[in-house]
């Protein structure tokens, strides 16, 4: 089983970054626990704060690996190539979002990817990331 964690902007702030919306863990660490504890998956981690990046790597492994994690942060929002990259490739996509961002501004409640995603979780912490692989097992 091949997943990979896909975070978009300001991501790579974890632990610094409002920690009361986002706590205080980086996601290196994180994901360091993740890789410990889903030892049968092979779990590979990439973040950008650049919107073709994104879109970049989810054309590349979006023909080949199990499943894609997707926390597009502000760009969920916004972007119509990232929603139209998730309904162009073949494997699946989980959209996560640490936040509860339908308690928050109204314009975090619009998402370009959901349409395209299997599923969404939202709310939950870093744990989101954690239920997001475990959908993949089950
Ligand atoms: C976020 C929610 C987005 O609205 C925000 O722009 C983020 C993080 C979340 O994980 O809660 O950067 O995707």
């Amino acid at each position: 089983m091949k997943l990979i964690i896909i975070n978009g902007p300001n991501l790579n702030l974890l632990g610094k970054r409002e920690p009361e919306l986002y706590g205080s863990e980086t996601f290196e660490d994180f994901f360091s626990k993740l890789q410990f504890k889903f030892k049968e998956v092979q779990l590979e981690y990439f973040q950008s704060n650049i919107e073709g990046e994104l879109i970049e790597k989810i054309q590349e492994v979006g023909f080949d690996y199990d499943g894609i994690i997707l926390n597009a942060a502000a760009y969920t929002h916004t972007s119509v190539g990232l929603g139209d990259a998730v309904k162009a490739i073949e494997t699946p996509v989980v959209e996560v979002h640490i936040s509860n961002i339908a308690a928050r501004e109204a314009f975090r409640h619009q998402s370009h990817i959901s349409a395209g995603a299997a599923g969404v979780i939202f709310g939950f912490g870093l744990k989101g990331y954690e239920l997001a692989i475990r959908s993949f097992l089950i």
